[in-house]
């Protein structure tokens, strides 16, 4: 599937806290080992309902490679560290949603610390650790990560500095107090990026290329080294190049069932760049669609260009267009920005903002 069609339309609509930017991250590494031609597994501990399992299964030839998914799903009675909840049946309607069925996939459905990594047959190129969160379990699947991967693999752990999960710092640090060779090289959004030694040097490199500075751009990033563990690591920032204040002089609105209309919205531009809607810079006045209960039940809407270019600091009205609401209720409309392709506003840092409406 082309990437970024993936990242439009299916990441952000499988439930799950993997943040976008996160995901943007994972995609940079992989494509640095697609540059070096790293062949290898995937790994993954801690599935729940896929967010993370669908990008990681878009890296994969599935010519060469494995998909490897391992989560105890419905036997949450070992689930120890009470983080998450997986379910094996959403988790495969999520991904026949986006994928119908693949053949590259092996699931383990059982506690990370029952896995015997001694059966795979390729050394795992991408390690991601996203299950328990207690110390022990994260130590544990340090150390099958450490077993299985190659020279040239990237291990990745989850929620590191969440501080509602200290047992995942307490595990990191245990097992880098071991002197293993693996070094932290990365810290992302929510995500620690670690490499082997071995492989360091190159990493390091690569992300003092235009390769990187491009990718920082084109996501509205920013970066800035720091010491840690010994260790130089790039912390990478959301920059908040786009960013916009937004308001409406209503609150709410009463709509027909089935007719379209628009709502005028104020937008200060509070970017240092032009907001504008041309043919190589896609920015629109959007919406997500939410029920009462604030679920989201329509991502992408129609967008709204700018007709005019709305310099650094300036007010514009924009008569934000509605698609036609086909069924009676409440919903939210969650206004906000798109840079099609790129990014979204709210990403960013920037505020949505929020409408309600009665359809009848
Ligand atoms: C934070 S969620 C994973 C989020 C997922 N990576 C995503 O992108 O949405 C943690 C998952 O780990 C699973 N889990 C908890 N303890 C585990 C263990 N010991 N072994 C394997 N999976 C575990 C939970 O069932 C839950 O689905």
């Amino acid at each position: 599937m082309d990437i970024e069609l993936f990242f439009e339309k299916h990441f952000e609509t499988t439930d799950g806290d993997f943040h976008i930017l996160d995901g943007r991250l994972f995609q940079f590494f992989n494509d640095f080992q697609m540059i070096l031609g790293i062949k290898g597994d995937i790994f993954e501990i801690g599935v729940h309902y896929g967010r993370s399992a669908l990008l990681l299964a878009n890296f994969i030839d599935p010519m060469n490679e494995v998909l490897h998914l391992n989560d105890i799903f419905e036997d949450q009675y070992l689930n120890i560290s009470r983080s998450g909840h997986g379910s094996y049946h959403i988790f495969m309607k999520n991904l026949e949603r986006v994928f119908g069925k693949i053949e590259f996939m092996k699931i383990y459905k059982t506690a990370s610390q029952f896995l015997n990594v001694q059966e795979l047959e390729n050394k795992v190129r991408f390690f991601h650790i996203d299950g328990g969160h207690s110390a022990d379990e994260t130590l544990n699947d340090l150390n099958l990560a450490l077993k299985s991967t190659s020279e040239f693999a990237v291990i990745v752990v989850d929620d590191v500095f969440n501080r509602y999960w200290p047992g995942v710092v307490e595990g990191l640090m245990k097992f880098l107090s071991n002197h293993p060779p693996v070094k932290p090289i990365t810290i992302g959004f929510n995500k620690v990026f670690l490499v082997r030694e071995e492989a360091l040097d190159s990493y390091i490199r690569h992300l003092g290329s235009d390769t990187f500075s491009d990718f920082l751009v084109r996501h509205g990033l920013g970066a800035q080294k720091q010491i840690w563990m010994g260790n130089d690591v790039i912390i990478i920032e959301s920059r908040g190049m786009y960013q916009c204040e937004l308001g409406s002089e209503k609150e709410h609105y009463e709509l027909s069932c089935g007719e379209g209309y628009s709502f005028p919205i104020k937008l200060k531009n509070l970017s240092s760049v032009p907001l504008e809607t041309t043919e190589y810079k896609k920015i629109y006045l959007t919406y997500h669609l939410l029920n009462a209960q604030m679920k989201t039940i329509s991502w992408d809407n129609i967008r709204t260009p700018f007709s005019d270019s709305i310099k650094p600091g300036k007010v514009s009205t924009i008569e934000l267009e509605i698609d036609p609401l086909m069924e009676k209720g409440e919903f939210y409309i969650e206004v906000d920005c798109v840079y099609e392709n790129v990014m979204w506003f709210k990403d960013g840092g920037s505020r949505t903002l929020l409408i309600g409406v009665e359809v009848k």
